[in-house]
């Protein structure tokens, strides 16, 4: 078997302390193949958020490992984590984050500057449909504009690893559908690994893999041997 991108074991983590201490994941385990689209569910509150901000190495939890690609992310010192969020992720985030005084294209060059070897940046701006749109600053866009200029921005280092927090969640159902065409899109045309967090049950159809957690504990993990074509995802 090939290894997984994506290996989590045991993983927990709390915040506060005493009678405000709030126990957040307990003992998460599980793995995801390399270029696999791996939908993370479960309710308001459950973790999916605390869990996604470990694997993107934004957040330290208090036991268990993390690796990516081979590396163990968990103990790495702040340089090396700086270093391999650079190298390996990509993150979307429900509200975009973008740069508000910079244009299109320069919200995506200022993440390009970060690597040796950045993806084209026209050529991810015509796949993403933001051609006419490069020159435009961010509160000039819809919605979904801005959002697919945060997965430009988030692709163009050629990150090997994709995470998505409600990437969809700002948006209206048709808009939210046209995203998930485009997430779908790059991740066949660039093969990463995609792991998104939603609330959202109806998107777990197209994913290949489906994680449910409850209370901050994996529920349910299962591989969808058939997955949705986004158009026919149907909420
Ligand atoms: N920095 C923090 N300090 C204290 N508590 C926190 C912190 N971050 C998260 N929590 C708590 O941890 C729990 C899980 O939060 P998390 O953001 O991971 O949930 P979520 O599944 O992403 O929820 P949502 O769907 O609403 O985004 C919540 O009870 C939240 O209040
Ligand atoms: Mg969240």
């Amino acid at each position: 078997m090939t290894q997984p991108h994506v290996r989590v074991a045991g993983l927990s983590r709390h915040f506060g302390t005493g009678e405000s201490l709030v126990q957040v994941l307990h003992d998460v385990t599980f793995s995801v193949a390399a270029g696999a689209r791996c939908v993370i569910v479960g309710a308001s509150g459950s973790g999916k958020s605390t869990l996604l901000n470990a694997i993107g190495g934004l957040d330290a939890p208090d036991a268990g490992t993390i690796h990516v690609a081979g590396q163990q992310v968990t103990g790495m010192s702040p340089r090396q984590l700086t270093r391999y969020r650079r190298a390996h992720v990509g993150f979307v985030f429900q509200f975009y984050n973008l740069v508000p005084d910079l244009t299109v294209t320069e919200n995506i060059q200022v993440t390009a500057q970060l690597v040796r070897r950045p993806l084209d940046i026209d050529e991810l701006l015509h796949h993403l449909g933001l051609t006419e749109h490069r020159q435009k600053f961010p509160a000039q866009l819809s919605g979904g504009q801005q959002q697919r200029c945060a997965i430009a921005r988030a692709l163009v280092k050629g990150s090997d690893l994709l995470l998505a927090d409600e990437p969809t969640g700002a948006l209206d159902r048709h808009t939210s559908l046209q995203m998930l065409e485009v997430l779908d899109d790059v991740h066949r045309r660039y093969g990463a690994t995609l792991v998104m967090v939603t609330h959202n049950e109806a998107i777990t159809a197209m994913a290949d893999q489906v994680i449910e957690l409850r209370d901050g504990r994996v529920v349910s993990d299962r591989l969808n041997t058939n997955p949705v074509p986004v158009r026919e995802l149907d909420w």
